[in-house]
């Protein structure tokens, strides 16, 4: 079966064994796409982004890259995408502002499962917009990987631009297919991608629109995006980078009372959330220390603006789930 992972293949556990795999797929890609062109959705996450290294290895700028900046993407991972690909790997990138276009569509949207449809079918129009302006597309590549096929129920799809319409439908391309998460990450790691990039935790396709609970708003987004850089900032300043399996921040549609400076605040609440598993189904609360908790708590309430609380969700999954919507 052309989607089964050949039980001949090994494990992909060392740089020289990346360096084997990255070898013969960019001779096989080289052979698959001859002078042709090709698509790819480069959300900046380790799967697309290893694909996209493979793709410039073996065709340069043959490959045509479509960054879609949503709104909803984590502090500084549009302008990473852009300095890696453009600037260092001198891809052909087209980055796309549709920030706008997101958050006019997703405002007063309050149902979590409505807010996603939107995001996904919004990021499909935006593609195939683009798609459209490309002349002399033969093939899509898809960062799919082999858990996607084998269906790990735990993690959900990561965007798939499967809802193309009839003519835009290439062929596909998807050098990584059989490989597990680690061997992606040995192997973007032997491509040059840099270590933030290659170790990042998981993060939904809807980005921080489900973390952004009830109907967005760009002042509440806001809060969302600062409190999780400084969230992953001091992870990563306090060895928890890498350890605890996914982490991030919340911030509930709702205000409570606080004060500041002598001052009655009314502001937002920031939720942190740091869970580790081993497929998603189920989780546990990683046990932070509570120094850093409150020294997180400082950073949070003094830097990140409509915030006057922090709370740490000691929910285990079950009974909550990863994300809080
Ligand atoms: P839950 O919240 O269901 O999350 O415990 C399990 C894992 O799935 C991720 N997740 C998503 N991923 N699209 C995605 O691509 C989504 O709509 C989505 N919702 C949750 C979540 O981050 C966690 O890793």
């Amino acid at each position: 079966m052309a989607d089964k992972r050949p039980e001949s293949m090994e494990r992909i556990t060392t740089p020289e064994l990346a360096q084997a795999f990255i070898d013969e797929q960019v001779a096989a890609l080289k052979a698959q796409i001859g002078d042709k062109k090709v698509l790819l959705a480069l959300s900046g996450g380790v799967d697309s982004s290893v694909v996209a290294a493979l793709l410039i290895r073996a065709i340069g700028k043959q490959l045509v890259c479509v960054h879609v900046n949503h709104g909803l993407l984590r502090k500084g991972e549009p302008e990473q995408v852009i300095r890696v690909f453009r600037d260092q790997m001198n891809a052909n990138l087209i980055y796309v502002d549709a920030v706008d276009r997101f958050l006019d569509k997703l405002a007063g949207v309050a149902d979590p499962e409505q807010k996603r449809k939107i995001i996904g079918a919004e990021f499909i129009r935006v593609f195939e917009e683009e798609a459209r302006k490309q002349e002399g597309i033969e093939f899509l590549a898809q960062g799919t990987i082999y858990p996607d096929i084998i269906e790990s129920k735990g993690v959900k799809a990561h965007h798939n631009v499967g809802g193309l319409p009839e003519d835009l439908k290439f062929d596909l391309v998807e050098p990584v297919k059989f490989l597990f998460k680690d061997e992606v990450r040995v192997v973007g790691k032997q491509l040059g991608l840099p270590d933030n990039m290659v170790y990042r935790q998981p993060f939904p396709g809807p980005g921080l629109g489900v973390r952004c609970v009830g109907a967005i708003t760009r002042d509440r987004l806001e809060a969302v995006r600062e409190s999780d850089a400084i969230l992953r900032e001091e992870f990563a300043a306090n060895g928890l980078e890498g350890k605890v399996w996914q982490y991030f921040t919340i911030v509930p549609d709702f205000r409570t009372v606080g004060v500041q400076d002598g001052v009655r605040t009314d502001a937002w609440p920031v939720v942190i959330r740091a869970v580790n598993t081993k497929d998603a189904m189920t989780a546990t609360v990683e046990n932070i220390p509570f120094d850093l908790l409150q020294h997180i708590t400082q950073r949070i309430t003094h830097e990140v603006k409509g915030v006057n609380r922090v709370l740490y969700d000691l929910t285990p999954k079950p009974t909550g789930t990863i994300e809080w919507e």
